[in-house]
């Protein structure tokens, strides 16, 4: 699956690894991966070898890398939310979390990933998840994420971010492939504009709604 596939939301397409295939060759192509979901490998290089020996362990068996930490159904629609990495799946838990299930990868903005190892709990409230790493958007671009079940759609104008949700009030077109004009989208299906900076329309009690985002470390969040 592209970069971008994931950072739109698309669920990834399930990759075969050849047998043989090694612990390093599996950073190698979860590296790029999980970077644009705002997530990097535990900083604890011991506990990242053991998981990935276990992922390993789980494609010999099955041809493919399912979570070591998770029982697999057979149901192959249902065991793809667990191939890792399965972030795009689980992104608005994670985001809390600040890590997925088994540790492996934590948050972009962690220091010491050691820290939370073995917390499982999900946080009750707000999560700021990371949806984009700013320099990868244009102004004037807009880009669609889903975060757990939400659409969203996130624009940049003038450097400032934006995040508004993906679905117009007239006949839920999506509004990340509409026309931007300033700090104006207008939907690709019948020209109602939206403002980016907080979701109002001059047509009435039709406003979207809007998302805290902040930037930090070049990486960009939504609250949700
Ligand atoms: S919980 Fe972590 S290790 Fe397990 S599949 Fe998901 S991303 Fe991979
Ligand atoms: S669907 Fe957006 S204007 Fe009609």
């Amino acid at each position: 699956m592209s970069a971008e596939g994931a950072q739109a939301g698309i669920p990834p397409v399930r990759r075969r690894f050849r047998e043989g295939t090694t612990a390093a060759e599996l950073k190698a192509y979860m590296t790029p991966f999980v970077a644009v979901l705002g997530y990097k490998f535990n900083t604890d290089e011991e506990f990242v070898r053991l998981v990935l020996e276990g992922e390993l362990e789980v494609l010999a068996q099955t041809g493919d890398i399912y979570c070591p930490c998770r029982i697999r159904t057979g149901d192959p629609k249902e065991d793809v939310r667990i191939v890792c990495p399965c972030i795009p799946f689980h992104r608005s838990q994670f985001a809390g979390m600040r890590k997925c299930w088994c540790g492996l990868f934590i948050r972009a903005d962690v220091d010491d990933g050691s820290e939370l190892l073995g917390v499982i709990e999900e946080p009750e409230g707000p999560v700021e998840v990371p949806v984009a790493r700013a320099g990868d958007m244009r102004d004037g671009e807009a880009r669609r994420v889903t975060i757990g079940k939400r659409d969203i759609a996130v624009f940049r104008v003038d450097g400032e971010f934006f995040a508004l949700s993906n679905v117009c009030r007239h006949a839920f077109a999506p509004l990340s492939e509409g026309f931007m004009d300033g700090y104006t989208v207008m939907c690709p299906w019948h020209g109602w504009r939206y403002d980016v900076r907080d979701g109002t329309t001059d047509h009435p009690d039709s406003d979207v709604k809007s998302y805290p985002v902040a930037v930090r470390d070049g990486e960009v969040f939504v609250t949700v």
